[in-house]
């Protein structure tokens, strides 16, 4: 972690960076986030992520009118040149000076941005294991909440059990990951699940998709039973800070031959070409 931070119109090393024990956030989890990965010093898909941001905003009743222009110039300060790195932006509501469940009358959004180094993920060139689980989380899954304790005790179960993932499973069908949405190859097309409130639209995701389409490789977004989960020839998780990482063996079973697949090579040299053309 880089030790600047930004924290409601200042710059701050992280030490100083403090706010009130009575901040929504703190008490209740009240608010939302975003990870937004840089290359090169230069951020990826920022109008996506800052669509999402508002949308998560709107989910959870926030008025918070900053464009796309104004981000930018509260990101630009914290990442250094010719560096790979994450920022990570926490919007709460704020601070209020009663602890009480009903949103307070004077709203004074409390915004902390910070940044990381992105390392590459040491599980993705040869692939992970994954458990599934059932999908215990609440019903409003599209917003990108800082409320994580359902996503925070379904990967630890996952590590517990020597995994890196937990897949999850609601009424039979695959969800997403913990912290990850989840594709899988069967019969020779890339699938994976639609976007609704059951799931945390990716970016990372969406990128994908583009390129597949791009450079046809037959894909589509429809439901993936546990079944057809369980006989796909390719598994992967996706994410911006881990990019895309075939899963090779699922609860104790081998997928396919237990290395990444062939449309897991093609997709990763894809991505990397795809962030070099804008970096
Ligand atoms: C629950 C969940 N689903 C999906 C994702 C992937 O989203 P993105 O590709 O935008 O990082 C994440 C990212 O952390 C996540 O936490």
């Amino acid at each position: 972690m880089t030790d600047k931070v930004y924290l409601n119109g200042e710059y701050l090393p992280l030490a100083e960076a403090k706010v009130s024990v009575l901040d929504r956030g703190f008490l209740f989890g009240d608010g939302i986030y975003e990870v937004i990965p840089a290359y090169s010093g230069r951020l990826f898909r920022l109008e996506d992520h800052v669509e999402r941001l508002n949308n998560s905003l709107k989910g959870i009743r926030l008025p918070l009118n900053y464009s796309v222009a104004d981000w930018q110039a509260i990101f630009q300060p914290l990442l250094e040149d010719g560096k790979d790195q994450s920022i990570y932006l926490q919007v709460t509501r704020g601070y209020a000076p009663k602890r009480d469940h009903g949103f307070p009358e004077q709203v004074v959004p409390t915004v902390f941005a910070m940044c990381s180094e992105i390392k590459p993920f040491p599980g993705k060139l040869t692939g992970i294991k994954a458990v599934t689980l059932d999908d215990n989380r609440w019903q409003l899954c599209n917003i990108k909440a800082i409320t994580l304790l359902g996503n925070i005790l379904l990967r630890q179960e996952a590590l517990d059990r020597n995994s890196a993932e937990a897949i999850l499973v609601k009424n039979g069908y695959v969800v997403e990951g913990a912290a990850s949405n989840v594709f899988a190859v069967i019969d020779g097309e890339l699938i994976t699940p639609p976007k609704s409130n059951e799931i945390l639209p990716g970016i990372t995701r969406d990128v994908i998709l583009e390129l597949a389409q791009a450079n046809n490789i037959p894909c589509k977004e429809d439901i993936i039973a546990l079944e057809a989960l369980q006989d796909a020839s390719e598994i992967w998780v996706t994410s911006s800070t881990r990019e895309i990482v075939p899963v090779v063996e699922l609860d104790g079973k081998i997928v396919a031959d237990g290395k990444p697949g062939p449309v897991w090579h093609a997709m990763d040299r894809l991505l990397q070409a795809y962030k070099k053309s804008l970096s």
